[in-house]
């Protein structure tokens, strides 16, 4: 850890604070002007694959926006080449997995002792740790089991997950050993981050609320339940987050992670006793609201921290990540109205 006494870190334990402090998902990305000039230079896998590039995107938006944490600039699927997926990002598409996981024999082809082919990732974490020091702390990431396991089985984004829903109705003998060896890579290529300095972990279960309630705790749950608790032995806070998961909250807040993060969907409020207010949440203002006029962005932001109540550990944050087309004036805004207590 670089900076344990940062409000950040210290909301994330639900330890008192000054100020509630805010960090935005995808806080370096197309939006910024600075990201699309590296852009221009890099494919999104290079920026990830060089630390030199990465470490820089990572730290210039966290300074242009003076958020209170930086996330490191990486991508949820990196961990798939080395465990044997090749895939590609397609314009306008997202990702694109050449090979989809389909059978028992696709997945018994997996590697999971390919954890050190990302040893780049956690160059770019001591990059950054040693540009912020005590000043910024530094958030590492992975996907979690459900949302990465999605994107093998159905090769790219999706809307109804029907070949991963197969397989854990057809094959949940499979399914448990493709999560299983998710948990494995996952909780060693985290594990690195934090050895490499990282202050907090969060894990981006971004397409876990496709799942019904029932699914999601017989399917889900467990091997989420061990990812989880690997990353704690870590010793820093984990942040769980995903999307559309408002029925889930209760069941997500069983991982043992230390702070929920919350969509827009629910009021926070309501989220935050769903989870348990002996439990730390972050979110959850609707990344679109972005893109209203600077005085409504400040009385949204406003009821957020209205519905936090003053209680300890609530970490600012949108409720899913900043989209491209987001004015950056209203994002510098949202962070000074918040860090200002507006
Ligand atoms: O938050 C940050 O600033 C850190 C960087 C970050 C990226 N991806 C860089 C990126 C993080 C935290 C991620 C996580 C990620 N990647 C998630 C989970 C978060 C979420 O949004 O739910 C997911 C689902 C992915 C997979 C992925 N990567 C998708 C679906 C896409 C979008 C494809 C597209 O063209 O819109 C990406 C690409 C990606 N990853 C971009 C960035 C900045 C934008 C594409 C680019 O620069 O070309």
């Amino acid at each position: 850890m670089s900076a344990p006494n940062s409000i950040f870190v210290r909301a994330c334990r639900r330890e008192p604070v000054e100020r509630t402090p805010i960090w935005l998902m995808r806080q370096a990305g197309r939006y910024m002007p600075e990201y699309r000039a590296v852009r221009k230079q890099h494919s999104l896998l290079d920026i990830c694959r060089k630390p030199e590039v990465a470490a820089d995107v990572t730290i210039t938006a966290a300074e242009r926006l003076g958020v209170d944490a930086a996330i490191i600039f990486a991508d949820l699927l990196l961990p798939l080449q080395p465990m044997g997926l090749d895939f590609h990002f397609e314009a306008g598409e997202g990702p694109v997995v050449h090979k989809p996981v389909r059978t028992g024999s696709d997945v018994e082809a997996l590697r999971d002792d390919c954890v050190r082919e990302l040893d780049y990732v956690g160059e770019s974490v001591a990059k950054v740790v040693a540009h912020f020091g005590e000043k910024l702390p530094v958030i590492g990431f992975c996907g979690a089991p459900f949302t990465l396991a999605s994107y093998m089985v159905e090769g790219g984004s999706s809307r109804n997950y029907i070949h991963t829903k197969q397989m854990m109705y057809r094959e949940p003998q499979t399914w448990e050993r493709l999560l299983a060896k998710l948990v494995n890579v996952l909780a060693d290529y985290a594990a690195e981050q934090v050895r490499r300095g990282a202050d907090a972990l969060q894990v981006f279960d971004s397409w876990v609320g496709c799942l019904s309630v029932e699914d999601y705790r017989r399917y889900v749950l467990p091997s989420t339940t061990a990812l989880i608790q690997k990353l704690k032995a870590t010793g820093v806070p984990v942040i769980y987050f995903g999307t559309d998961s408002a029925t889930l909250l209760s069941d997500m807040r069983t991982t043992g992670a230390d702070v929920i993060g919350l969509d827009w969907r629910i009021p926070l409020d309501r989220g935050w006793q769903s989870a348990g207010h002996d439990v730390a949440v972050q979110g959850n203002l609707d990344p679109v609201t972005l893109f209203a006029p600077a005085e409504e962005i400040r009385a949204r932001a406003k009821e957020i921290l209205r519905q936090a109540g003053r209680r300890p550990g609530h970490i600012f944050n949108l409720g899913h990540g900043i989209l491209p087309e987001t004015p950056v004036e209203n994002v510098i805004e949202l962070v000074k109205c918040v860090q200002g207590g507006l």
